[in-house]
């Protein structure tokens, strides 16, 4: 088990990629099945969920490699609609590919999807899309059963902008016969990414990024070419990181127009933020202060994803600041960590109140989730003293190599085994 050793108290300095986007490059590897041809995904970021997608992939019967940061998928040969427990188990976005097997096999068998504990992630939503188009959906235990024969195009009406029912609801969409709209459809830009790799593919696909998305339905679809997004969560745990432990990093390959709600957080918290074209700036000398409410919301909103490390980064800000958690029931997982290592953080339901303090000191911390685990390292590197951060499986999801970024940006974190 590998333990992520933190001394903090230093300021970071210097200069870093942001790596590509994991919520882009999981659905897309998902959505190549659909393809009857081989797909190339560059700017791969090395993960975890990545390796497990990859697996799911194989098993379904695709030809995987890969060469540096691109990811090769052939998806051409015969395909399995069904993928086993164990590697759904994995993490939450296995669950697109009951949409793209379906779509494409026109059935599918697969087990409930595992992922972070943030409290109950039903797939109702999930369903209710595909059942909107003609599918016949049999619930028996964890599994579900998908039937379609051939989808038909029809009317998807979503109660809640969830992220993972559009994705499905657009694989579906894509290869049904007919016109589909999708209503309260999600509006992230890995929603976006995942329209620009669908038409790439010959879909006919328009209105990713607004809450309504249309779609025409056509026979096939070939492989294509597509570069992963910049992961703005990854990017956000940066700039945080930053805020914590003070000094000035400069990020590229960014997108700061995906991010705005982060950055005028961190903007009024007393850190200045520059933005060019891929590229974000961010300084902090002088003391911090709460940035004010923080309420989570689907895009544009302010993220959920990006809450955990801003919480970690207000720890020490001056005044009082509230997060209200609105997309996930159980967010907070992280707060007895941060109590550990000197946070004074009340919570009630979805509600997190965090008293600044002077300082915080270094703890033996265990991550409970991916983003949970970054709020603990970036708490770490505005602390005095030494933390070890165990649970970093969690962390490996989501971060290409956390304690190479974190060095990069001239922090002293070091990765180690622990037998
Ligand atoms: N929900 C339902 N029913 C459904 C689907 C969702 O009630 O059928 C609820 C969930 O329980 C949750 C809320 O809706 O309370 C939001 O869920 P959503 O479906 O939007 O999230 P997701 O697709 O499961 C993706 C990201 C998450 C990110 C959320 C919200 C991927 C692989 N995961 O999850 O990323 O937090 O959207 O933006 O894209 C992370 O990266 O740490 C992470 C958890």
């Amino acid at each position: 088990m590998s333990v992520l050793k933190i001394t903090g108290g230093c300021s970071l300095s210097g200069s870093l990629r942001v790596q590509g986007a994991k919520n882009s490059v999981l659905p897309l590897l998902a959505a190549s099945v659909l393809t009857e041809g081989l797909s190339v995904f560059r700017n791969c970021p090395r993960l975890s969920d990545a390796e497990a997608t990859v697996r799911i992939l194989r098993h379904v019967g695709c030809r995987v490699y890969g060469e540096g940061d691109a990811l090769y998928v052939d998806a051409s040969g015969p395909i399995r609609p069904e993928v086993p427990d164990a590697l759904m188990r994995q993490m939450r976005s296995s669950v697109i590919f009951l949409g793209a097997l379906l779509s494409r096999c026109g059935e599918v068998s697969l087990s409930l999807p595992g992922g972070c504990e943030l409290g109950p992630r039903p797939v109702d939503l999930h369903l209710l899309a595909l059942r909107s188009l003609g599918a016949e959906v049999i619930e028996a235990g964890d599994r579900i059963c998908c039937r379609a024969g051939a989808l038909k195009g029809g009317r998807i009406d979503l109660p809640f902008a969830s992220v993972g029912a559009t994705e499905n609801a657009m694989l579906a969409a894509v290869r049904a016969a007919g016109s589909t709209v999708i209503s309260g459809a999600a509006r992230e830009p890995e929603i976006r990414d995942l329209q620009d790799y669908l038409r790439a593919c010959g879909a006919l696909v328009s209105g990713a990024g607004s809450g309504t998305i249309r779609i025409v339905g056509v026979e096939k679809l070939r492989g294509a070419e597509k570069r992963i997004l910049p992961d703005r969560i990854a990017a956000a745990t940066w700039l945080a990181a930053c805020a914590s432990a003070g000094g000035r990093i400069r990020l590229y390959d960014a997108c700061p127009a995906h991010m705005l709600p982060v950055l005028r957080a961190l903007e009024r918290m007393g850190c200045a933020v520059k933005t060019g074209e891929n590229l974000i700036v961010l300084e902090r000398t002088g003391p911090l202060k709460s940035p004010g409410p923080i309420i989570t919301r689907p895009h544009p909103g302010f993220p959920t994803d990006a809450q955990p490390p801003l919480m970690a980064a207000a720890l020490r800000a001056r005044g009082t600041t509230v997060m209200i958690e609105t997309v996930f029931e159980n967010r907070f997982r992280h707060v007895p960590a941060l109590r550990s290592m000197g946070a004074d953080i009340r919570t009630a339901g979805r509600t997190a109140i965090i008293r600044g303090v002077e300082g915080l000191h270094g703890a033996e911390v265990r991550a409970s989730d991916l983003r949970g685990g970054a709020a603990l390292a970036v708490a770490a590197l505005g602390a005095e003293g030494e933390t070890l951060l165990r649970g970093m499986e969690h962390v490996e999801r989501g971060y290409e190599d956390m304690a190479g970024a974190l060095t990069a940006l001239g922090a002293d974190a070091r990765l180690c085994e622990e037998e």
